[in-house]
């Protein structure tokens, strides 16, 4: 199920845009609107391509979808874990001009895989699980356009990485679990080039208590041209030319981990390109306690993190700055409105990420005004009817509106239906 979130602020873009959809222009607070109510699959992972049409995928090992391949098509995958002959799609297209769904054909394991869009429109995918671990898919937008893979397109195991698009056209693919390293894609040689360079600080940040907290790492091009790179409760500023840590920042004020499981999200802050010299400032917001994880196994749900720490990396001696939110929130994402305020939506108010490990979901969206005055930055949106935990997204669409999708149904139900998931929606406690 995905639905149209419209932030308050938008609703002259949404006038304009109103030949897509209808809209009540409504106050304050943003309005929902539920535009599929079954796309037949769990929107895990989404991806706006430049011809208004929105890449959808979810994992291949979790047996049959709600949506059969056209023209008889099956994946008849030996290494696949759960169906060995499966002829339902595990990734759709989204129109959202003619809000209509298109199946496609992803052939190996994209769960927990990364990507970003290359300077032609291409979305590059890469790594995932199982037969997808090493795995290259590229998805070139058109009509009628699909999933087309090369493996091993890796010269690592990738899942749970981190891809961000370099100045010079090419992407770096940071990490992902057991991977204290990154690689480019394209590589320098062609052929099998096995080159990846070591990054310890994905060590040092790795939890020793066994849940990792530095997976999905949160990446941004600043503007000397360096990375930005926060993993669990730290942050580098890393020249990937010559491999070395330009600048290590202070570590986010009270220690607690961001990254997966204990997930929070994070925006590059809008670049004022007026300003003399240019300043970029990266907000992390939300995660779970240190421990957090652990204790969800033993059935205790402590309350996510109600914390924002704001920082401007281009600083020469740069300093977190605290912020609270309205509420404690794991799993959410982060978009940058066309306004330049900041949406956060989704996730849950106590636990983590990880199978039945939220609770309480958050259905209000918060937006962040990035230029109020500290203390009055906040404003509580809105509540979707649908719980966004596990595996759920959020994206910004062309015509300001949000669309939100996933979250998995519980383990024990998908278990009891023998591997159906019958729709994208369920995951409320
Ligand atoms: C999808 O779900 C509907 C409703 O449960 C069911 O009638 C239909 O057969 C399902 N389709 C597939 C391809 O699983
Ligand atoms: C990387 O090192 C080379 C010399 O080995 C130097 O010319 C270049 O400026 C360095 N790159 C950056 C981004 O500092
Ligand atoms: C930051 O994370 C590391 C690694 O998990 C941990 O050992 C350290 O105690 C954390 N810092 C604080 C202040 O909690
Ligand atoms: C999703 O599936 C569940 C379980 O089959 C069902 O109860 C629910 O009505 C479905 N929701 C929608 C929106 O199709």
């Amino acid at each position: 199920m995905t639905m149209v979130f419209v932030a308050p602020s938008l609703v002259f873009a949404i006038a304009i845009a109103s030949a897509f959809v209808a809209f009540p222009t409504d106050a304050g607070g943003g309005t929902w609107q539920l535009v599929q109510k079954n796309i037949g699959i769990v929107a895990m992972h989404m991806q706006l391509m430049h011809n208004d049409r929105v890449v959808i995928f979810d994992r291949t090992d979790f047996g049959h979808s709600n949506l059969t391949l056209p023209n008889g098509r099956c994946r008849r995958n030996p290494y696949e874990k759960s169906v060995k002959v499966d002829c339902t799609a595990h990734s759709v297209e989204y129109d959202v001009a003619s809000n209509t769904i298109r199946a496609l054909f992803v052939q190996t394991d994209v769960w927990c895989s990364s990507g970003s869009v290359a300077p032609d429109g291409r979305l590059i995918q890469t790594g995932g699980y199982n037969d997808g671990e090493r795995t290259l898919r590229i998805f070139n937008p058109c009509s009628t356009c699909d999933w087309q893979e090369f493996g091993p397109g890796l010269a690592a195991r990738r899942w749970y990485a981190s891809n961000h698009i370099l100045p010079d056209g090419r992407q770096i693919i940071i990490g992902g679990k057991g991977q204290f390293n990154y690689e480019f894609n394209p590589k320098a040689k062609t052929g099998a080039d096995k080159t990846t360079f070591r990054l310890p600080f994905l060590w040092q940040t790795n939890d020793p208590a066994g849940v990792m907290n530095n997976l999905y790492p949160f990446v941004f091009l600043n503007v000397d041209g360096n990375l930005f790179i926060f993993s669990n409760n730290r942050s580098i500023l890393f020249d990937y030319h010559n491999n070395t840590v330009v600048k290590t920042y202070p570590e986010i004020p009270g220690g607690d981990p961001r990254c997966y499981p204990s997930t929070g999200s994070a925006v590059l802050l809008p670049l004022n390109l007026q300003a003399s010299s240019i300043q970029a400032e990266v907000l992390v917001c939300g995660g779970a306690p240190r421990g957090s994880f652990q204790q969800t196994i033993k059935g205790n749900f402590l309350g996510a993190l109600n914390t924002c720490g704001r920082i401007k990396i281009t600083d020469l001696n740069p300093q977190w700055v605290m912020e609270r939110m309205p509420g404690g929130r794991v799993m959410s994402d982060m978009i940058t409105l066309p306004d330049g305020n900041i949406l956060i939506i989704n996730g849950a108010a106590d636990g983590t990420a990880g199978w039945e490990a939220g609770r309480n979901p958050a259905l209000n969206p918060f937006i962040y005004k990035c230029n109020s005055p500290a203390g009055s930055r906040f404003e509580v949106e809105n509540p979707s009817s649908i719980p966004r935990m596990y595996h759920s997204t959020a994206i910004l669409l062309r015509d300001g509106r949000v669309l939100v999708g996933g979250s998995n149904p519980h383990l024990p139900l998908l278990k009891l239906n023998s591997g159906m998931i019958s729709n994208s929606s369920c995951s409320s406690r």
